[in-house]
């Protein structure tokens, strides 16, 4: 595994699991929660320490069972989970608390590694009054970095201009054929690292098909050139599956290395 160091000082694997159809009915994401740990089991089984979540997949709790299953020590996981850009969890100091005590709670954890603002909204200076409150929760040592999700440069911008602790980390829609990258290098630019979900779904068959003709070069697939692509120019990413091949060949990503060449393919894509 590789990382990359956050602005608060602590670690994130540069790949990890996403979960946001773990523990439900039908794989559906709007499916009802069957508690079932079965496919989080098999990630971390296979390596996976870094996982994705969110209040909004409503599955906190099937991840904090899963870790707690694992044996595992919890310093040994890395935990993202997200407060929904929403009025229930934004309009009030009381609110954003009520959304970390929750996450707390459900994960089962004393505190998270990653907590991100799920969604923008349009008023930016409410946004910084919730940002203030996760601010004093990284200060607590309750929240070990902060972060958004699905920001765009101005958003971005705004926010960094009004932060006492800059966001550490934009999560956003990143694939072949949109790698969204404006956001991304400005991000860059102003220390907020990517990190890309969706990395798989969206590639369609003409690019899953360039991609493939890369792989063969090096025994890998479509879908772990695309993934190394994003970790190698050093951007998180979280591929989820629910078959346990699968969830091998995306964490099997660290024995090869594309050229130049290939990642200025790829970048076109
Ligand atoms: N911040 C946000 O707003 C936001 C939005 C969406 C998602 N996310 C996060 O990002 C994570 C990833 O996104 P996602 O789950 O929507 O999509 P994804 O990881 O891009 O793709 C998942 C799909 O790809 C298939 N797949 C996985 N590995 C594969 C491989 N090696 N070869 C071929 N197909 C493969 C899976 O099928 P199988 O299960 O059959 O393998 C599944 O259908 C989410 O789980 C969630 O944690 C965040």
């Amino acid at each position: 595994m590789e990382f990359v160091i956050l602005n608060t000082g602590i670690e994130m694997p540069l790949l990890g699991t996403g979960t946001n159809t773990y523990g439900k009915l039908e794989r559906r994401y709007d499916g009802e929660i069957t508690g079932d740990t079965s496919e989080l089991a098999s990630a971390i089984e296979l390596g996976y320490r870094s996982i994705d979540t969110a209040i909004s997949y409503r599955n906190e709790s099937v991840i904090g069972d899963a870790v707690k299953q694992s044996g595992l020590a919890r310093e040994e996981f890395f935990i993202t989970s997200k407060l929904p850009g929403t009025p229930e969890y934004t309009a009030s100091r009381e609110a954003v608390e009520k959304g970390i005590a929750f996450s707390l709670s459900q994960l089962q954890v004393e505190y998270i590694d990653l907590y991100l603002i799920h969604h923008p909204w349009d008023n930016l200076e409410e946004i910084v009054q919730v940002w203030k409150v996760l601010e004093e929760y990284v200060d607590k040592g309750v929240l070990k970095a902060i972060g958004v999700s699905n920001f765009d440069v101005e958003q971005l911008q705004y926010l960094l201009d009004h932060a006492r602790i800059k966001p550490a980390v934009n999560q956003v829609k990143s694939h072949a054929g949109n790698w969204n990258d404006e956001v991304i290098d400005f991000g860059r630019q102003h220390g907020v690292v990517g990190e890309a979900w969706w990395p798989l779904s969206g590639v369609d068959e003409a690019a899953r098909a360039q991609l493939t003709e890369i792989g063969e070069r090096y025994g890998k697939t479509w879908a772990q050139v695309t993934l190394r692509y994003q970790v190698q120019r050093g951007v998180i990413v979280i591929p989820k599956s629910h078959n346990s091949e699968r969830q091998a060949a995306n964490i099997n990503l660290f024995d090869f290395e594309l050229t130049d060449d290939e990642m200025l393919l790829i970048a076109k894509l």
